[in-house]
């Protein structure tokens, strides 16, 4: 199980929701964030210290899915938030050592895989 953690446009979230729904992923947060990137135009710096870092609007999906599911997540999301230019975000996969679903008391694959 990995949690599929993408970062993306706000504009973009929307498609990332009908994409991730296309991909027959059901279960999903998310949240509104600020973040930076590797961009350095923004950075000040007063007596060579960095004292302000912009940040930016993104929108964090956190979808957890069982294996067979996290290559068409990943692959749902980038296609779905990219426009081809800086700052269209990032796709983060880390696992995930348990998952309980609390009105059942499931566990694990059974509790991360939709209910039908
Ligand atoms: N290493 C990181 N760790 C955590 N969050 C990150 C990281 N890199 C990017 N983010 C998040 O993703 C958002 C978008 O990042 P962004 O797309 O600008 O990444 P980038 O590496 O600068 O790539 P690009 O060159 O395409 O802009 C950031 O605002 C931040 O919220
Ligand atoms: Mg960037």
């Amino acid at each position: 199980m990995k949690l599929v953690i993408g970062i993306v446009r706000p504009e973009k979230a929307n498609d990332v929701l009908e994409a991730l729904y296309r991909a027959e992923v059901r279960g999903l947060s998310m949240s509104r964030i600020q973040g930076h990137g590797g961009e350095t135009d923004q950075v000040e710096t007063y007596r060579g210290t960095v004292v302000k870092m912009e940040l930016y609007e993104k929108v964090r999906f956190e979808v957890g899915v069982s294996d067979n599911f996290v290559e068409p997540t990943v692959a749902a999301m980038a296609k779905a938030a990219r426009t081809g230019e800086v700052g269209d975000g990032k796709i983060f996969v880390v696992p995930i050592e348990k998952v309980v679903r609390i009105r059942t008391g499931e566990e694990n694959t059974a509790a991360v895989t939709p209910v039908l």
